[in-house]
């Protein structure tokens, strides 16, 4: 298949963007303990950089961190000690042609880290009491991660003009820390429960100021954040934003009209691009695979469209979207940009690989969720098919200079990954099984889960 609109370039404002394959934000807890990028972030994104994305779009660094944060390893850019590594980074992606924006973020209400280190928890209003099932079918250690019996009581901040103003100066100082480093943009994170989209959300905000209430009202945090974040970066700095199309399990929510209206409010506001995501209850757990990082292939594009179709700006959409699919959304313009998150976990060369042609060399994502599964319980990003993800520096496979004759004995999952990276590192490699045909345990899963079968068959092709 030729996918000639994925591989064509495009713009957001005035930058350049080799194709239409981005990565999308995903915060990965890979950053250093004081929240600068160090090696290990860099080169877990210079890794997609040399796998051929457009974009890179730096998950949650932090305007105000430590304050607002929800991961212990996330990037910081709440202070200029932080620019030096944001810079490092920056070069390490430009060296492959690749552009990267910075997804601005403060956690509001979903700030675990406050939560667990007794910072005040800055909130619009005070939550509802929540329905929950999400903690019912937990495992002990992910309880663990979730309940620490050390944690000091939650301080719930319903926040201040005074803290308003705070805020909306952090974000225009991060922006402008963004803009010093090399960074090529930024991208104003206004979903997913933080704080931009608990005062957008009707559901979350209840304030009786001029911060809730109407539309007008609720959207005010989000419009003067960027109208901040303008004028510390200047006219031709690209700005994106990330907008819930909408809150799925909420009663009052986010609907799609909401995100149409404040996505041509922040058209109207100078905003370059546009980002379609969606929320959910965060208590109910089956809705964790239903909204922003979906089970269901495409579930987003149909929202991405109509926000398309109401504003002239570059629509960056993502969720579970298959490269075929996104040739053909971009073509028939329902979209702009497709940003790939499992996919490129699972195989950072793909948008090589679409360019190439070469799309049965690309390792299958089998949408496990394993490695969002890692940010729950505050580990570094993994993920299962694909064990040098994340530890980019340390598993890379190095060419031998004492090649072998290595024999692997079990054709499963594991004997045919041992076998190919014995291969690619220079061994002659025999694989023995005792079975008619390779596949092991992974034949069996294929049976119940078919993304299992897509990675068996690319795993027997391989080390054919
Ligand atoms: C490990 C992981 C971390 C994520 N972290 C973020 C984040 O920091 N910010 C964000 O906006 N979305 C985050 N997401 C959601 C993704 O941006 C995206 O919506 C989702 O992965 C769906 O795209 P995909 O089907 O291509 O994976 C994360 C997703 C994953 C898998
Ligand atoms: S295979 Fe599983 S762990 Fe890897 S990217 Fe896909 S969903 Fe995540």
């Amino acid at each position: 298949m030729n996918f000639r609109h994925l591989a064509q370039p495009c713009r957001i404002g005035s930058l350049e963007i080799k194709n239409r394959m981005a990565v999308t934000a995903m915060g990965v807890n890979l950053a250093e303990a004081d929240g600068s990028c160090g090696d290990k972030i860099i080169a877990f994104h210079e890794r997609q950089a040399k796998g051929g994305a457009g974009l890179i779009i730096l998950g949650v660094p932090g305007v105000a961190w430590p304050d607002g944060g929800n991961q212990p390893r996330q990037i910081a850019i709440s202070e200029d000690r932080h620019i030096p590594g944001l810079k490092t980074m920056a070069e390490a992606i430009h060296a492959y042609d690749a552009k990267v924006i910075a997804q601005i973020h403060h956690g509001g209400m979903v700030s675990a880290q406050d939560m667990k280190e007794g910072r005040p928890v800055w909130i619009p209003s005070y939550p509802k009491p929540a329905d929950m099932d999400l903690f019912d079918h937990m495992l002990p250690h992910e309880m663990n991660a979730f309940f620490d019996p050390e944690a000091p009581p939650i301080n719930m901040h319903v926040m201040t003009k005074e803290d308003i103003e705070i805020l909306i100066a952090k974000y225009a100082a991060a922006a402008a820390r963004a803009k010093e480093a090399g960074i090529d943009g930024v991208e104003i994170h206004a979903g997913h429960g933080y704080m931009i989209s608990g005062f957008l959300s009707p559901s979350s905000n209840t304030r009786e100021d001029e911060y809730g209430g109407s539309f007008e009202n609720r959207a005010r945090l989000l419009v003067e954040i960027i109208a901040a974040v303008r004028q510390a970066v200047g006219g031709d700095f690209p700005i994106s934003c990330k907008l819930d199309s909408k809150e799925y399990g909420k009663d009052s929510g986010i609907t799609i009209e909401d995100a149409i209206a404040t996505a041509k409010l922040v058209q109207d506001e100078g905003v370059n691009a546009v980002t379609v995501t969606a929320y959910h209850d965060a208590g109910r757990g089956a809705l964790h695979s239903e909204s922003h990082t979906p089970h269901l292939p495409d579930h987003n594009v149909k929202s991405a469209a109509a926000i398309k179709q109401a504003i002239d700006l570059p629509v960056i959409a993502s969720g579970r979207i298959e490269p075929e699919s996104a040739d053909q959304f971009i073509g028939s313009g329902r979209f702009d940009v497709v940003s790939m998150g499992r996919k490129v976990l699972a195989d950072p060369d793909l948008p090589n690989k679409i360019v190439a042609g070469a799309i049965e060399k690309i390792r299958p994502c089998v949408y496990c969720y394993c490695c969002i599964s890692q940010i729950y319980v505050l580990k570094q990003v993994k993920c299962a098919v694909n064990p040098e993800t994340g530890y980019e520096q340390e598993r890379q496979l190095i060419a031998t200079d004492q090649p072998r004759r290595i024999a692997v004995v079990g054709g499963g999952p594991a004997g045919m990954e041992a076998a190919l990276r014995l291969n690619e590192r220079g061994h002659r490699v025999s694989l023995f099984d005792s079975g008619k045909k390779l596949g092991g345990t992974l034949a069996f899963a294929s049976i119940a889960y078919e993304p299992n079968g897509c990675l068996l068959h690319w795993l027997r092709q391989q080390v054919a």
